[in-house]
């Protein structure tokens, strides 16, 4: 293997650009050229490709975003979009891909696997941390930690006001960042989209706490697949309950800033590791950690198979809200 590519690929998460920082050195360590793919398949398809030396990837690791830019591509995931990624591939002379990104990305660079002799290697990179085949993706310690910061600004003035507060965060199709950092928060309540909530539970618990004296509370909300639902959940409380709340929805703020040292570890890990995993000849997995050894799984597996919460932290942040 002489020449490889890298690419970011749906929703950029912090710890991003560290983990391309990490592949490109140790691309360079084995004498394999690194060539940067931007806009991730979207740009694979317009060969928007340029070179990437060790400069390119200077002063990079503490940077949230992502300097190869992403997209999620509606092209790609057509036979026809999946040809001419292919072709550029090809033209580029490229022998080994490295794609960070989530689910979405790696039903493609599973597909993409399968249809061409491409070595494909998928690195999780989401802060929505709903990846099977690792214990953490990337971005997910950063997000919570912003997650974190802004409940504990928001109980101050929860506290002030003796008020109940919604705190949307994201999380479309899972709950992590609603369950940690609201267990890390003191949330009073988590509304998961692991866990259809009742609406009946939530008022009683509420009801329940604020009879036991509590005066001001935070329940977490995971936006599920409809970001601002805390507004409807807020109304139909008022209405059962009669209880007033304020709503903060979190949203993109999650996504950006300065990457944890949790998540630089993590990415450098995982960079150079799925350089390694090229460099053996292996294709169509995603390199992860498990245990704090990295571990490979089958690309499809990752999209495929649920990656559950932790049944014992959900437990715990029920147990400590009274
Ligand atoms: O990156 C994952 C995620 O942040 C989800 O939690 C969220 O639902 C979605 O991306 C938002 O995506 P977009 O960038 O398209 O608004």
């Amino acid at each position: 293997m002489k020449k490889i590519g890298i690419l970011t690929s749906g929703g950029d998460a912090p710890g991003m650009n560290a983990c391309i920082r990490a592949a490109v050195r140790a691309a360079l360590a084995n004498n394999l050229e690194i060539l940067g793919i931007q806009w991730g398949f979207d740009g694979l398809i317009r060969r928007e490709i340029m070179p990437l030396n060790r400069r390119a990837v200077a002063n990079i690791i503490y940077l949230g975003g992502t300097i190869l830019g992403t997209a999620r591509s509606a092209e790609f995931m057509t036979s026809k979009g999946r040809q001419k990624a292919i072709k550029s591939l090809k033209e580029a002379e490229i022998e080994g891909l490295i794609l960070i990104g989530g689910d979405g990305t790696f039903r493609g660079g599973t597909q993409l696997a399968e249809e061409c002799d491409v070595g494909i290697i998928g690195v999780p990179g989401t802060i929505d941390n709903d990846v099977y085949g690792t214990d953490y993706t990337i971005g997910f310690d950063t997000a919570i930690n912003t997650a974190l910061e802004a409940i504990d600004r928001i109980r101050d003035t929860a506290i002030a006001f003796n008020r109940l507060f919604l705190v949307e965060v994201m999380g479309r199709h899972s709950g992590f960042i609603a369950l940690e950092s609201g267990l890390a928060g003191g949330a009073e309540d988590l509304l998961i989209p692991e866990a259809p909530h009742s609406m009946d539970e939530l008022c009683r618990h509420l009801t329940k706490n604020f009879k036991q004296g509590k005066r001001s509370a935070i329940v977490v909300v995971a936006e599920a697949e409809q970001p601002g639902r805390s507004f409807r959940i807020a109304q139909e409380i008022k209405d059962r309950i009669g209880i007033e709340s304020r709503v903060c929805i979190l949203g993109h703020i999650q996504r950006g800033g300065t990457p944890t040292a949790r998540d630089r570890i993590l990415a450098s890990k995982l960079g150079a590791a799925a350089v390694t995993a090229l460099l053996n000849g292996k294709s169509g997995y995603m390199v992860g950690e498990i245990n704090g050894n990295v571990a490979y799984t089958p690309l499809r597996d990752t999209w495929e198979k649920k990656k559950e919460l932790h049944p014992e932290l959900r437990e715990l942040a029920k147990l400590l809200s009274d």
